[in-house]
């Protein structure tokens, strides 16, 4: 079932008028926010978006791509600093009911805890995280007959574009210095369909056994 929606998943950027209903959107953000993460910090964000002028703000940042502006939801992916900082990452460890003496080697560990090297290595354990979370996410939508496309290159910390523009958009999604909006994930049923096209490089280029 995971190798067909794999197999038959491809970026969708035109969208009909269909409306994605509450119900599949839910899965869709609850495939995401299961996924797999990092001593299960989960440091993301979703923030939805439905409404035209953020869509088109958002579009803009990215250059005006359409499937932006198009689609019926954007789901804004951000990468949560605030995850890894003591008390939140303390608290999923709490629930996992570590000791407290294993709790505190754990959050000072950098094995653990990479805000201990600095921002840029939480950074990079944040946007490692949300990454599967964005995978998740589409391949529900797939499973579901929803077009997803997923979009990096826009105005942010990690394209250093645009500067003032990137900080507008946080702005509009109430977004600090410790969130990075990494991904758009755009939404929408298919306009018209496209064949699947899976130019990948060769299992051999990429795949191997033992040593490179
Ligand atoms: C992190 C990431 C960022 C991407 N950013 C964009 C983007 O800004 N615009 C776009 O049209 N596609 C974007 N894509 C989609 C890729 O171009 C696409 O996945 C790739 O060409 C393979 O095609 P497929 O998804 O149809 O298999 C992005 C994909 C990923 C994983």
């Amino acid at each position: 079932m995971v190798m067909n929606a794999i197999l038959n998943r491809k970026s969708v950027r035109k969208y009909s008028d269909r409306v994605i209903s509450d119900a599949d959107l839910h899965k869709i953000l609850d495939a995401g926010r299961l996924a797999p993460s990092w001593v299960n910090v989960q440091p993301w964000k979703f923030i939805v978006v439905k409404s035209q002028q953020t869509k088109d703000l958002l579009s803009e940042a990215a250059g005006s791509q359409q499937q932006v502006k198009n689609a019926q939801v954007v789901i804004c992916c951000v990468a949560d600093l605030e995850a890894w900082s003591k008390v939140n990452f303390g608290k999923v460890l709490d629930q996992r009911g570590v000791d407290e003496q294993t709790k505190n080697a754990m959050l000072n560990s950098s094995l653990y805890n990479p805000a201990i090297l600095g921002d840029y290595e939480a950074l990079l354990r944040s946007v490692e995280q949300l990454t599967y979370a964005v995978a998740y996410m589409t391949l529900e939508a797939q499973e579901l007959g929803i077009g997803a496309c997923i979009v990096g290159a826009f105005a942010n910390e990690l394209t250093k574009k645009d500067n003032s523009f990137a900080q507008k958009v946080k702005d509009i999604l109430g977004l600090n210095e410790q969130h990075v909006l990494v991904d758009f994930l755009t939404l929408g049923y298919e306009a018209n369909t496209v064949q699947v096209n899976k130019l990948r490089k060769n299992f051999d280029d990429v795949v191997f056994f033992e040593s490179l």
